[in-house]
């Protein structure tokens, strides 16, 4: 959610750190700040709003940072207290010794408040962070040593945390803890980086530490010590880290989004291959670990996810019961935790998760693996907590996905389900359908082509969006399969142009929605060839009797069709298993055109973060 970075070296600490906050910018966006160390001083600079506002100050302290080669930075998304510059990071102690970032959230931080105040602690933010900067302090105050304070005060926290802290007796150093919350620690020459996430210093270091919870590291430039929590030395593992510095640039796009949704044909290219050679061949998903025994066995599947994510679950759940012939439940991952759910050794459980640091479903998994089921974890990022909780790690490898909207993680989770379903129904020797399953490995092999038709020519979309930009209020309707894409299209308008777009299926329109409808309502129809052509139209000729303006996103319409709508956005033909892959990305373009025509901050939308690491 928020981001978290730091530097010791030989380097101006304020480049590096405003370079890494650059990259975080994604992660959480209304305010930021640093603390910039020297042998002497710290000085801390914050400032609300976006990260432009901070580099402002920064340019009049030319000085001071020259000569501060160690620092720490954040970015914050609020979780408490308004985007203010008081409650911005970095937060300090009464003495201003002691310097912290955080990022997560302290459950208990109003009784250690309590306590603090009562030894003479004066607070100003309603932060939770700065309850844990003078709980550090004052363990600082006991031991003279910021590692014993870390190791003391991070044992009587509770909740999720990555803290970077520095202090001003000890200026050749920062001290690292974490708990549920990602950080790690970039190795380089005679200099040392600690991030949240890997874009912050790829472009330094491809050598890292991932922090493990409960363990505090103490970063010099020269070297790098992890203690576990009773404060002994423990080996360091240093791992690759797997992404590209090119990676995060927009090569020429305006936005991320839109360079993200041209990128899709690629996306499923690159997580077809090796997989599927043929349609005449069985799927390899060597990542899947369960036998054909244990595979046999499974009564059950249960999908974790949120949000977009989640709306691939359910795109899941359509083919794996059709196909597979496995009952499947899916369920937003912070609805699943706080109620008594069944699961067990024959119920296959499947995270998914662009990030792999969503809280909620880190703790829904955490929760379903200690019913001892299987968990095969459907991630863009192998070296993310839900991937270490993982007993199938299934990649999606869309490559980083920057805009808060998600895209190509949309597609890339989706084609990882196919996949998973054809593997199933192969690995089960099932026969019913055997025939659409080859078609659907065809399809599969020809969608990025299809992709690529409606990206490069996106002439219709934009008129249409246009048109329709100056409307309130928008829905979204499909039957069957694509029902889900009717949830996601509605999902990506409102979250990137602040439309209230709401998602239904056609069907239940009569039941409610359609008392909304009237000549200000438009309403978007998934109209796809299949079993629910008809009823589609049907359900779009009741919002044309209520005077709805009707666009029909569809790859097949009969001519005497035609006139019901106002307008006809035409995708390419496909079955209507493969539809949801291919409609996607026209509601991905025209939420896109939308929010771009209204002049919107499309990458990063007001109140959004692309990695929601708290419950
Ligand atoms: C998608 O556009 C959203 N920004 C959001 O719904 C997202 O899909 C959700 O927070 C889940 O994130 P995850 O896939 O990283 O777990």
């Amino acid at each position: 959610m928020c981001g978290i970075i730091g530097y010791v070296g030989d380097r101006s600490a304020a480049e590096i750190l405003i370079s890494g906050l650059s990259h975080l910018e994604y992660r959480g966006y209304d305010s930021s700040g640093v603390a910039l160390m020297n042998d002497k001083e710290v000085n801390i600079y914050k400032a609300p709003g976006k990260l432009i506002n901070l580099i402002e100050i920064l340019k009049t302290k030319q000085n001071i940072c020259a000569k501060s080669k160690i620092g720490i930075g954040h970015i914050r998304w609020a979780t408490h207290g308004l985007p203010t510059t008081q409650n911005a990071h970095p937060h300090t102690c009464n003495c201003k010794n002691l310097t912290l970032v955080h990022n997560g959230i302290i459950e208990n931080y109003q009784e250690l408040k309590k306590e603090l105040e009562q030894l003479g602690a004066r607070f100003s933010s309603q932060t939770d962070t700065e309850v844990a900067a003078h709980l550090i302090a004052y363990e600082y105050g006991k031991t003279k040593n910021l590692l014993k304070a870390m190791l003391n005060a991070t044992k009587k926290i509770k909740g999720a945390f990555a803290f970077c802290a520095i202090h001003k007796n000890e200026p050749d150093k920062i001290v690292v803890a974490k708990r549920n919350a990602p950080l790690i620690i970039g190795i380089g020459q005679e200099e040392n980086f600690i991030a949240s996430d890997i874009p912050a210093i790829i472009e330094y270091t491809k050598k890292a530490i991932y922090l493990s919870d409960y363990q505090v590291g103490v970063i010099k430039k020269d070297s790098i010590e992890i203690y576990n929590d009773n404060g002994t030395l423990v080996p360091n593992k240093i791992e690759y880290l797997p992404f590209e510095a090119v990676a995060i640039s927009k090569m020429g796009y305006k936005h991320f989004m839109l360079k993200e949704i041209h990128e899709q044909g690629d996306v499923v290219r690159n997580i077809l291959a090796g997989k599927l050679l043929s349609p005449e061949k069985n799927v390899v998903l060597d990542e899947f670990k369960l036998t054909k025994k244990e595979i046999n066995n499974i009564k059950r599947i249960q999908i974790i996810a949120c949000g977009t994510s989640y709306h691939a679950g359910l795109v899941g759940k359509y083919i794996l019961e059709k196909f597979a012939k496995i009952p499947v439940d899916v369920e937003a991952s912070s609805e699943y935790i706080y109620r008594d759910t069944i699961a067990d050794k024959n119920t296959l459980a499947i995270g998914i998760s662009q990030s792999g640091e969503t809280a909620d479903t880190i703790t829904a998994i955490k929760q379903i693996k200690e019913q001892e089921s299987h968990v095969a974890i459907i991630t863009n990022r192998v070296d993310s907590t839900l991937a270490r909780l993982s007993d199938s790690l299934l990649p999606v490898n869309a490559g980083i996905e920057v805009s808060v909207a998600a895209t190509k993680s949309y597609i890339a989770q989706l084609i990882s389900l196919y996949l998973l379903t054809i593997y199933l129904f192969e690995q089960k020797g099932l026969e019913q359908y055997k025939e659409e399953i080859r078609t659907l490995k065809q399809e599969l092999m020809e969608l990025p082509s299809k992709i690529e038709a409606i990206v490069e020519n996106t002439t219709n979309i934009q008129e249409i969006a246009k048109k329709y930009s100056c409307y309130k209020d928008f829905i979204f309707i499909a039957r069957g399969i694509n029902y889900p894409n009717a949830l996601e299209g509605a999902l990506k308008l409102k979250e990137i142009s602040y439309i209230n777009a709401t998602g239904y299926s056609a069907g239940e329109l009569k039941h409610g929605p359609i008392a909304m409808l009237d000549n200000n309502m438009p309403v978007l129809a998934l109209l796809n060839t299949g079993v629910v052509y008809d009823k589609v139209l049907s359900n779009c000729e009741e919002a044309k009797a209520r005077q709805a303006k009707l666009i029909a996103v569809t790859n097949y319409i009969e001519p005497k069709d035609v006139p019901l709508f106002d307008d006809i956005i035409n995708v390419p033909l496909g079955s209507e298993t493969i539809g949801p892959a291919i409609n996607i990305v026209v509601l991905q373009l025209l939420a896109y055109y939308i929010a771009e025509y209204l002049g919107k901050d499309v990458d990063q939308p007001r109140n959004l973060a692309k990695s929601v690491t708290v419950e």
